[in-house]
């Protein structure tokens, strides 16, 4: 290894001392988030592990974090190449790649604006504020059909398997137009392998770092390469189909939003640089997948099989909200006041007659609140997407050469007893003000699950809206439980989204939304 000489005034990076060939990989283990939180208290809050051969540079701390990403953004902002990235979107993804500043610049800009045209815009019906709230509610009220089905047959139902259907259906409409059945045997099978994907796109994946582990045989990383080629064909047969029916008048969804962006060639006419058709797979791959992003995201496509079943793999997008949704349920049953005190609200702010909308957030505090209180307990994005430092630089005195990967530990910031009273409870009262009559925005901000600065998730505000408004329709319709005896298990499984283990849960309907036969 080439020691890199340290600039005078600066010092070299404290951390555990690697092994030959394995570097830190024994001590990461299996749970990173918390291996390398413990590890911050010994050696501070920037320091270096090394995973197999590669140097990686760990930040905690909520002060250092927005050192490196807000001030000096600029430095902390590239992708690292890992082995795994490279069968992300065929490595065009805008997530995961290393393109060149100015190419990621541009298609940053071009996917935001792509967003924010199609979670804006008027949808079918006037009744709803927004398309997005349109597709968010209708997916809402057909999962609360499919749950009373499933009760009726089956007498239990799994959350997460239901809820990534519904998810993934909310950016299927949002990006291709379209919508899948809950029985979908190709979506559902893919959807299940999506926790093979989180797992080797989570931060600190082997093979990412040794590169010997790449030659031997892995069939989790052959499943990953297949299901990662699948997933780019089927989304380059959706973007060509829509070239295809393109027509400028009519510009049906963010496939659409974006041909029509690049076809003005308005994009980012200063730096001159044009996105490729190619590139934009990787933007629509981003977003939708854009439900899991951190260190890969998961993939999900949704195929079309030849016009009826249509695969699904994500990046991004929508993992991270299924994810999102599928612990508040699990927390809802774990703590059956808290989901009592959600309801008294919801009836007493919006009533039983009519459906939650978007605009009612600012009256539901406590729902809000609840939403903050999860993505900070749970933290299941652990750390962001991996970066990598752009030029040689310095961060609390020392030295961080170019192209060096770093983690950023999200998990230790939302844990840290220094920013919050007693961080292991779950305890949503933290983000109310003392009357608990609004919620305490100061202390919200401070919970860090989409990142921050340059990098930070561009599917944010879209990600809060559908993890809100899900959980208000279901809340207002329907009451879970878990299984009579059984222990609900919460401790997560550790990948790009940590998950639950997967379970069963009951529910029953809330008086006055009882559907005929139930
Ligand atoms: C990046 C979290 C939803 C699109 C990220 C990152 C995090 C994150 C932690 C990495 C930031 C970094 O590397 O510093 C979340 C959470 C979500 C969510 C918690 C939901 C609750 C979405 C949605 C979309 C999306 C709905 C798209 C519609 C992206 C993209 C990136 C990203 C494209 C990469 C940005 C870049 O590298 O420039 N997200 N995300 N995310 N997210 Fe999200």
């Amino acid at each position: 290894l080439m020691r890199t000489k340290i600039p005078e005034g600066l010092q070299k990076l404290p951390g555990p001392k690697p092994l030959p060939i394995i570097g830190n990989v024994l001590e990461v283990g299996n749970n990173p988030h918390l291996s390398l939180t413990a590890m911050s208290k010994c050696y501070g809050p920037v320091f270096q592990i090394q995973i197999g051969m590669r140097p990686v540079v760990v930040l905690s701390g909520n002060d250092v974090i927005r050192q490196a990403l807000l001030k000096q953004g600029e430095e902390f902002a590239g992708r690292p190449d890992l082995y795994s990235s490279r069968f992300i979107g065929d490595g065009k993804s805008l997530a995961f790649s290393t393109d060149q500043v100015g190419v990621w610049r541009a298609r940053r800009k071009l996917a935001l604006s792509a967003l924010r045209t199609f979670s804006t815009v008027q949808g079918e019906s006037s009744e709803y504020s927004c398309a997005l709230e349109e597709h968010i509610s209708k997916e809402g009220l057909y999962l609360i059909e499919r749950l009373h089905n499933v009760m009726k047959a089956d007498g239990s139902f799994d959350p997460f398997r239901h809820i990534v259907v519904s998810v993934a259906n909310v950016i299927c409409g949002i990006c291709f137009g379209r919508r899948y059945s809950h029985d979908d045997d190709e979506l559902v099978g893919l959807v299940n392998l999506s926790d093979e994907f989180g797992k080797i796109v989570g931060s600190g994946n082997p093979a990412d770092f040794i590169p010997f582990l790449r030659i031997l045989p892995s069939t989790t990383m052959k499943k990953f390469v297949a299901i990662n080629a699948r997933f780019n064909k089927l989304m380059k047969k959706m973007v060509n189909d829509h070239y295809d029916s393109f027509d400028k008048d009519n510009i049906r969804d963010i496939t659409d939003s974006l041909i029509n962006h690049c076809e003005d060639r308005k994009l980012d006419e200063n730096s001159n640089v044009q996105v490729s058709d190619e590139k934009i797979v990787g933007i629509v791959n981003d977003l939708f997948g854009a439900g899991e992003c951190r260190n890969g995201p998961m993939l999900f496509c949704l195929q079309s099989l030849h016009d009826i079943k249509v695969c699904l793999c994500s990046l991004t997008g929508f993992d991270t909200i299924s994810t999102a949704l599928s612990w508040a349920v699990v927390y809802l049953v774990a703590y059956p006041e808290i989901q009592e005190r959600l309801q008294r609200e919801l009836r007493e702010k919006i009533g039983m007659d009519r459906t939650p909308r978007l605009s009612d957030r600012t009256d539901l505090p406590v729902l809000e609140a609840f939403i903050l209180e999860i993505f900070r307990h749970s933290s299941f994005l652990p750390f962001t997407i991996p970066h990598c430092t752009s030029k040689d630089t310095s961060l609390n005195g020392y030295f961080i050469p170019k192209d060096t990967c770093v983690f950023v530990n999200q998990w230790q910031v939302n844990h840290d007893p220094e920013l919050w009273k007693d961080p292991s409870s779950f305890n949503l009262d933290r983000f109310l003000t003392a009357d608990g009559t609004d919620l305490n925005k100061m202390e919200g901000e401070k919970v860090l699950v989409f990142g921050l600065g340059k990098r930070r998730c561009i599917g944010e505000s879209i990600g809060r809206a559908e993890v809100f408004l899900f959980l208000a329709i279901l809340l207002q319709r329907l009451k879970f439980s878990g299984m009579p005896g059984e222990m609900l298990d919460m401790t997560p499984e550790y990948g790009l989204t940590m998950k639950h283990k997967r379970c069963l849960l009951r529910v029953t309907p809330q008086p006055g939304f009882e559907l005929p036969g139930t």
